[in-house]
């Protein structure tokens, strides 16, 4: 029998449910990965941590850091932690600020894309990483970069 597919928010949880200060380090990955904590991620963790919603709503209000809602339709994670910098992430930073015109930590005028760069996501066999709306990109090139820009703009234009 196989076994259902666990959400990346699910196994945020599991891996932050019994450590110290694991909410806030659970809900900081989420954003992390998500680029903002929907708030069904927010619920999930909740009930997975067996914390009231009333808490999780709590932090996530009192820190500034985190943001409710998505800054752009594709958030797009530049994974800059040690593997994926070691391997030339900061390259590819460098291409989706030249292919977006945008900086780091800022949307395109159209609130289509937003970039930011971001800790470890915990994937670094597949160095340089990016994540686009939880998806996982691995072996990143700058090369790449346009492709994959073109992608969601496709994806986008077709719903
Ligand atoms: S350093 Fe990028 S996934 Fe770990």
């Amino acid at each position: 029998m196989s076994e259902s597919p666990q959400s990346g928010t699910e196994k945020i949880v599991k891996k932050w449910k019994k450590k110290r200060g694991a909410l806030i380090m659970a809900l900081h990955e989420i954003q992390d990965v998500k680029g903002y904590v929907p708030w069904e991620d927010a619920s999930e963790v909740a009930i997975g941590m067996d914390i009231p919603l009333a808490r999780v709503y709590e932090v996530l209000t009192f820190y500034n850091f985190f943001k409710l809602e998505a800054p752009g339709r594709a958030v797009i994670s530049v994974c800059t932690g040690t593997a994926c910098f070691l391997k030339g992430n900061d390259q590819v930073l460098e291409e989706f600020k030249k292919e977006l015109g945008v900086s780091e930590g800022e949307s395109t005028p159209d609130k289509l894309f937003h970039l930011q760069s971001v800790r470890c996501v915990g994937c670094c066999g597949l160095a340089p990483v990016i994540v686009i709306n939880g998806k996982t990109y691995g072996r990143i090139k700058p090369s790449d970069v346009r492709g994959i820009i073109e992608e969601w703009r496709t994806n986008f234009a077709s719903e």
